[in-house]
C-alpha cells in the first residue's frame, strides 16, 4: 500500500507526452491506430486491449495477468496504462492484485478518465451483469494528463467527461459549470477538476464520507447503464441519474419547488442524445429500482445521494 498516491503531486499535466522509461505498457487498441508513431517507438512489451464495458471483465484481467507473467513483471516494475476509464479501471485492477500490487502509472486518454476515472484509486470490473462488482482501492503512483489525446476524441465521448465535470460543479459551487457539452475544456480546467477530485479522495480515500457525494447521480446512473445493457453511456447515465435524484427529492419533500427548478435548470444545459431521452421515456421505474437494490452501494436500506434543502447529502431510505 506504500506506493499508493492520492496527493496532488501524483497528477501531472504533460503537454508533450514522453515515452515511459521502464516497465510494461497496456493500451487501448484504438490509441495504437491513432498514435502509431508514439506506440511503435516504445521499447517495452505492449498489450493492446479493447475498450468498453463489455471488455471490462475478469476475462480481460486474466489476459493482463498472463501478459504480466509472460514478461516476468516484478512488483518493483511499472505498469503504464494508456486508455479511457474502462481500460484504466480494468488494468489498474489487474496491477493492484498481481503479486499483491505492482507499480502503476495511468495516462488517461478520454476526458472522463482525465477528470474522474483515473483519479482516486477505484479500480474494478463488471461482474455477473452488474457494474464494478469486483474491485480494489489502489491509487496510481502517477497520473499523466496529456490533453492532446482529446483531439481525436469523438464529441459523444467529450460529453461523457463533461457530465462528470457538471456533477462536480453542482456538488461544489466553487467549481464553474462547464460552458458547453461538446467543446473541449481548457487543459487548466481539466487539471483543476482532476485536482479537486484528488483532494476529496485524499480526505476520504475509502468512500466513507465526503467522497460518497461524488456518487451523486450514480445509483440511478449505474442502474440505467445496466438496464440498457450499456447502450446508455456512463456520463449520460450519471446526468440522467442526477435528474432522477432531484425529482425523487422533490417527491419526498426533501427540497422545495424553487430548489428543484434551480437544479433542473442547471442540468437542462446538458444535451442528451435523442436515443437516451426516448429510452428513459419508456422506462419502467420499478425495474430500475430492482437493479438499484442489488447495486453494491445499497444495503438493507437504500442509500442514495440526494439534494436535501440547499445541500446534497447521503440519505438512507427504508422500505
Ligand atoms: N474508477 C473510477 O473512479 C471511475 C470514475 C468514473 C468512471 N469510471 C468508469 O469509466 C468508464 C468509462 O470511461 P470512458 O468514458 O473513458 O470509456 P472508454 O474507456 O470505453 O472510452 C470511450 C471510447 O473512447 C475511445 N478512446 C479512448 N481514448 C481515445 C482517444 N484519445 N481518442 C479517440 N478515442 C479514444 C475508446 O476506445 C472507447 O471507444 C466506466 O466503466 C466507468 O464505470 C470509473
Amino acid at each position: 500500500m506504500n506506493r499508493q498516491n492520492l496527493s496532488p503531486e501524483a497528477l501531472e499535466l504533460q503537454p508533450i507526452l514522453k515515452h515511459p522509461e521502464q516497465g510494461l505498457v497496456v493500451a487501448d487498441r484504438v490509441l495504437k491506430d491513432l498514435y502509431p508513431e508514439f506506440f511503435s517507438c516504445l521499447n517495452f512489451p505492449l498489450l493492446l486491449l479493447d475498450a468498453g464495458e463489455d471488455a471490462k471483465t475478469i476475462a480481460s484481467v486474466q489476459i493482463l495477468y498472463d501478459f504480466f507473467l509472460a514478461n516476468k513483471l516484478r512488483r518493483s516494475e511499472i505498469v503504464h496504462v494508456f486508455g479511457g476509464g474502462t481500460i484504466c479501471d480494468t488494468a489498474a485492477f489487474a496491477a493492484s492484485s498481481y503479486k499483491r500490487g505492482c507499480r502503476l502509472h495511468l495516462y488517461p486518454s478520454t476526458l472522463l478518465a482525465m477528470v474522474d476515472a483515473a483519479i482516486g484509486g477505484k479500480t474494478g470490473v463488471n461482474y455477473s451483469g452488474f457494474k464494478n462488482q469486483i474491485g480494489t482501492f489502489y491509487p496510481a503512483e502517477r497520473i499523466v494528463i496529456h490533453p492532446d489525446f482529446l483531439k481525436t476524441l469523438a464529441r459523444d465521448e467529450i460529453r461523457q467527461g463533461i457530465a462528470e465535470m457538471l456533477k462536480l460543479a453542482i456538488l461544489f459551487p466553487e467549481i464553474p459549470i462547464p460552458d458547453s457539452c461538446e467543446d473541449l475544456p481548457h487543459a487548466e480546467d481539466i487539471l483543476r477538476h482532476a485536482l479537486y477530485k484528488m483532494s476529496i479522495c485524499q480526505i476520504d480515500p475509502y468512500d466513507g464520507s465526503e467522497r460518497m457525494l461524488l456518487n451523486f447521480g450514480h445509483s440511478f446512473g449505474h442502474a440505467l447503464e445496466t438496464k440498457s445493457e450499456y447502450q446508455i453511456r456512463h456520463g449520460d447515465a450519471v446526468v440522467m441519474g442526477m435528474i432522477m435524484a432531484c425529482d425523487l427529492s422533490l417527491q419526498m419533500g426533501f427540497i422545495s419547488r424553487e430548489r428543484h427548478a434551480e437544479l433542473r435548470n442547471i442540468l437542462s444545459g446538458y444535451e442528451f442524445p435523442a436515443s437516451v431521452l426516448a429510452y428513459v421515456k419508456n422506462l419502467d421505474m420499478d425495474e430500475l429500482l430492482v437493479i438499484m437494490e442489488q447495486d453494491k452501494k445499497s444495503g438493507s436500506a437504500m442509500r442514495l445521494i440526494l439534494p436535501v434543502g440547499k445541500e446534497i447529502k447521503l440519505v438512507e431510505l427504508s422500505e
